[in-house]
C-alpha cells in the first residue's frame, strides 16, 4: 500500500495568500495542513508516499525535504499544469506500480484519522472505496448514489437534485485498475480530468466500487473561512502545552487550554484557549481569545484577537478594535496610525479583502 498526496492546484481561491505560498502549507493550529495529512497517512501504516506538486514545487520540497522527520519516505511527482485531480493519479503511475494506493487531498483536514478506512480497503476485494460524508447542502459537492448491496451507482456533481446528503470527501482508496479508467476518460466542460469521471467509468465497467461513511468532520479548507473553522475543530482536539523555554510573567492569565510553543513571551496579557501561541512570538498587553492561532516570530502588543490565524513574522499593534474571524499572512504590519489627517490606510495585497 502506497500514499499519494494532491499539493498541485492553483489555490485560487485563497488569494492573496496563495499568490506567495502554497495553500497546503498554510498551517493549522499552527501545523501546516500537509503535514496533517501525512502524519494521518503514516499513522495507518503507509511509509511510502507520493506528493504531486506543481509550481510551489521549491517550497514544499524545502519544507518536508525527504520525509524523514515524519518518519516516510517521500517522493516528489511534478505535475507541470493543475489538469485534474484524474490526471495527477495518470502522472504518478511510474510511483505507483501495480500497488493499491490512498489518495489524500493535501488540503483537506479529517479528524479522527484514515486508519480504519485501509483496514476495510485490506479486509475486502473491492477495486476502490471512496470517503463519503453527510452534508446538510449535498447540491454543493459531488454527491453518490447508491446501489441496495451498499456498493456505488453513480457519482454526480453538484447535483441540482441530489439522491443523497453524501458527499464526496477528498480521500479515496484504488488499486491498479485506476489507471485504465485515468487513460479512457476525456476532459470535463472546465478542461480538467476529473477524479468523478474516472470512479464512474469504473463502475461502469462493472469494478466494485464501495463507501466509508466518516462520521467525524472534514474540512476542505479552499477559503479562508474553511481555514478558521478547521483551525477551531483542531485548536478543540490538541493536547495543550506551555513550552518550558516559553516565559509568561506574573501579571498575565493563561488558561488550562492554551498551548505556548519554545521561546515565546507572555507579558501583561490574557490567553484564552483554545489557543496556540507559537515559537518565539511576544504577546504584550493583549487578549487573545479563544480558536486563535498565533504562529512563530509574531508581535502582538496593545490588541484583542478572536478567532484568527496569525502567520509567521507579523506584528498587530495598538489596534482598538477587536480582530474577530481574520486570516493574517506572513510578515504582515497592522498598526494605529496617530498622524494627521486621520483615516485608514493601507497597503493591500491583490485579491486581499479588508472589512472596516
Ligand atoms: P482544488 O482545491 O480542487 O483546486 P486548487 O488547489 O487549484 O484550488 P482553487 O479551486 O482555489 O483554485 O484541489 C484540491 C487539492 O488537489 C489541492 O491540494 C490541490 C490538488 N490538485 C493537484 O495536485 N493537481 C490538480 O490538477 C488539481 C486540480 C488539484
Amino acid at each position: 500500500m502506497k500514499g499519494l498526496i494532491l499539493s498541485g492546484g492553483k489555490g485560487t481561491r485563497l488569494y492573496p495568500l496563495t499568490y506567495t505560498r502554497a495553500k497546503q502549507l498554510i498551517p493549522v493550529a499552527n501545523k501546516p495542513v500537509l503535514v496533517r495529512v501525512i502524519e494521518a497517512i503514516r499513522e495507518a501504516g503507509v511509509r511510502e508516499i507520493g506528493i504531486v506538486v506543481g509550481h510551489t514545487a521549491p517550497e514544499i520540497k524545502d519544507a518536508l525535504g525527504d520525509g524523514a522527520n515524519w518518519n516516510v519516505e517521500l517522493t516528489y511527482i511534478r505535475q507541470d499544469s493543475p489538469d485534474g485531480l484524474a490526471h495527477a493519479v495518470k502522472i504518478s503511475r511510474d510511483f505507483l506500480g501495480d500497488d493499491s494506493f490512498v489518495m489524500f487531498l493535501g488540503d483537506n483536514v479529517i479528524e479522527g484519522g484514515i486508519s480504519r478506512l485501509i483496514r476495510d480497503f485490506a479486509d475486502n476485494n473491492w477495486n476502490s472505496q471512496i470517503v463519503l460524508k453527510a452534508v446538510g447542502n449535498p447540491s454543493a459537492y459531488g454527491v453518490a448514489e447508491m446501489r441496495p448491496d451498499g456498493s456505488i451507482k453513480r457519482l454526480i456533481e453538484k447535483p441540482d437534485r441530489p439522491p443523497s446528503n453524501l458527499a464526496l470527501v477528498g480521500i479515496y482508496m484504488f488499486d491498479r485498475h485506476i489507471f485504465e479508467a485515468v487513460d479512457s476518460i476525456a476532459p470535463s466542460a472546465r478542461g480538467e480530468y476529473e477524479i468523478t469521471d474516472a470512479i464512474q467509468w469504473l463502475i461502469d465497467q462493472g469494478y466494485s466500487v464501495y463507501p466509508h461513511v466518516h462520521k467525524g468532520w472534514w474540512i476542505d479548507t479552499g477559503k479562508p473561512t474553511d481555514m478558521l473553522e478547521a483551525n477551531s475543530y483542531v485548536l478543540e482536539e490538541i493536547e495543550p502545552k506551555i513550552d518550558a523555554s516559553a516565559e509568561i510573567d506574573a501579571n498575565s492569565t493563561v488558561d488550562s487550554r492554551v498551548t505556548v510553543q519554545a521561546g515565546a513571551r507572555i507579558v501583561n496579557s490574557v490567553l484564552r484557549g483554545p489557543t496556540v501561541i507559537g515559537k518565539d512570538t511576544c504577546i504584550e498587553n493583549s487578549y487573545i481569545g479563544p480558536f486563535t492561532s498565533v504562529y512563530h516570530g509574531c508581535e502582538i502588543r496593545n490588541c484583542e484577537i478572536e478567532r484568527s490565524i496569525i502567520l509567521e513574522n507579523s506584528r498587530l499593534l495598538d489596534i482598538d478594535q477587536t480582530l474577530r474571524d481574520s486570516l493574517i499572512g506572513r510578515n504582515a504590519t497592522v498598526k494605529r496610525s496617530d498622524s494627521k489627517p486621520s483615516g485608514i490606510k493601507m497597503n493591500l495585497g491583490d485579491h486581499g479583502t479588508l472589512w472596516v
